[in-house]
């Protein structure tokens, strides 16, 4: 990525600091959410931020799809007691991201509090990456830190317009994402896969096709692989559909003759990257294939890169996380960098202005 310059050595004392994270986080029906793993990511960054003496820190981020209006199903407030017992800080949850709540709220935090702003997707400006929405955004704060390497592919106005109002720096655990992806993108030992599961097809279609452009191979799963089934989409040979499901003809998950055909695959790769689980793996037995592609890239020796929410909500359950080479924050944003395009969050914060 382009030099952007790192929150790691910034004097952050007496600041006022909003901070992007990623609390885009899947719940299960018992409304827990199920990938801590995204709500621990900025832990170390927030700590040594709070380490200086009269800092104020707000996080803010987006949670789901609310199409730019306010719907309670969308709040973050769901998520504060994971988010306290991910971070180990006390939370004070502000029912609004912009105007008068954020400044009483900064006014009337106490120092062992940091604020957790109502989600950000419930203002049309900001999936417009507005810069009017941006002002307003960043008005009570004095600098902004982005976070969440895993939203830096939005083009949004708490990613991009934001940075050309407040100094902005670069989160650690951003910049070491990026870092870690940098490393395999440009020369990956060969064979090179990506194993491409999951949902948001309309995000992942062209990615497919740029890793059958530059990659060995590319296993594809989950519910993308049904659509692409339906709508007949065709790809080369290096593109591997499933060949039989379980699930009946609600295809929930690959069937054993699809596991072994990937597993083989796998086994020969030196670089993998993955993103997404290969069938409905959070309703058993259809966890199956995801399973056993996952104990089969966690045993192929290849350089391993891992990311996604729900790709890191499996890796958990099966307490892989420290046996994988590098876990990612992001999913869609992984991909997209990997594939070689650019991520605007990544491009705004290398072009922002030095912060004092
Ligand atoms: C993610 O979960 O991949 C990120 O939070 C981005 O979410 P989005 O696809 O709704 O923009």
């Amino acid at each position: 990525m382009n030099q952007a310059r790192s929150a790691e050595d910034f004097d952050f004392s007496g600041k006022k600091v909003l901070v992007r994270v990623d609390f885009n986080v899947e719940l299960n029906n018992k409304q827990e959410v199920q990938e801590q793993f995204k709500l621990e990511a900025p832990r170390k960054t927030l700590d040594r931020i709070r380490s200086f003496s009269g800092v104020k820190i707000a996080l803010i981020s987006h949670f789901g799809r609310p199409e730019g209006k306010k719907d309670e199903a969308f709040s973050l407030r769901q998520v504060v007691p994971a988010v306290e017992r991910a971070l180990d800080i006390k939370i004070r949850f502000v029912d609004d991201c912009i105007g008068s709540s954020v400044i009483d709220g900064l006014e009337t935090m106490s120092s062992d509090e940091i604020l957790l702003l109502e989600n950000v997707r419930f203002y049309p400006g900001e999936e417009a990456d507005d810069p009017a929405f941006a002002t307003e955004l960043a008005s009570p704060f004095d600098v902004y830190v982005n976070e969440a390497f895993s939203v830096c592919h939005r083009n949004q106005a708490s990613v991009s317009a934001i940075t050309r109002i407040l100094p902005s720096l670069a989160g650690p655990r951003l910049l070491e994402e990026a870092a870690m992806l940098d490393r395999i993108k440009d020369d990956p030992a060969r064979p090179a896969i990506a194993i491409i599961g999951g949902a948001k097809i309309e995000t992942k279609l062209p990615l497919i096709r740029e890793f059958e452009r530059i990659y060995d191979a590319v296993l594809v799963g989950g519910k993308i692989a049904n659509e692409a089934a339906d709508q007949e989409i065709q790809f080369s040979d290096k593109v591997l559909l499933p060949k039989d499901f379980q699930g009946g003809e609600n295809r929930l998950d690959i069937g054993p003759a699809t596991t072994a055909m990937f597993i083989e695959v796998i086994r020969h790769a030196r670089t993998i990257v993955w993103n997404g689980p290969l069938g409905k793996f959070e309703e058993k037995p259809y966890d199956a294939g995801t399973d056993a592609i996952l104990h089969a890239i966690s045993e192929s020796g290849a350089q391993v890169v891992i990311g996604g929410g729900e790709s890191l909500a499996v890796l958990e359950r099966e307490g892989l996380i420290d046996k994988i080479g590098f876990v990612c924050t992001g999913g869609g944003a992984m991909l997209e960098y990997m594939s070689g395009n650019t991520l605007p969050g990544l491009v705004a914060l290398g072009e922002a202005g030095e912060a004092k």
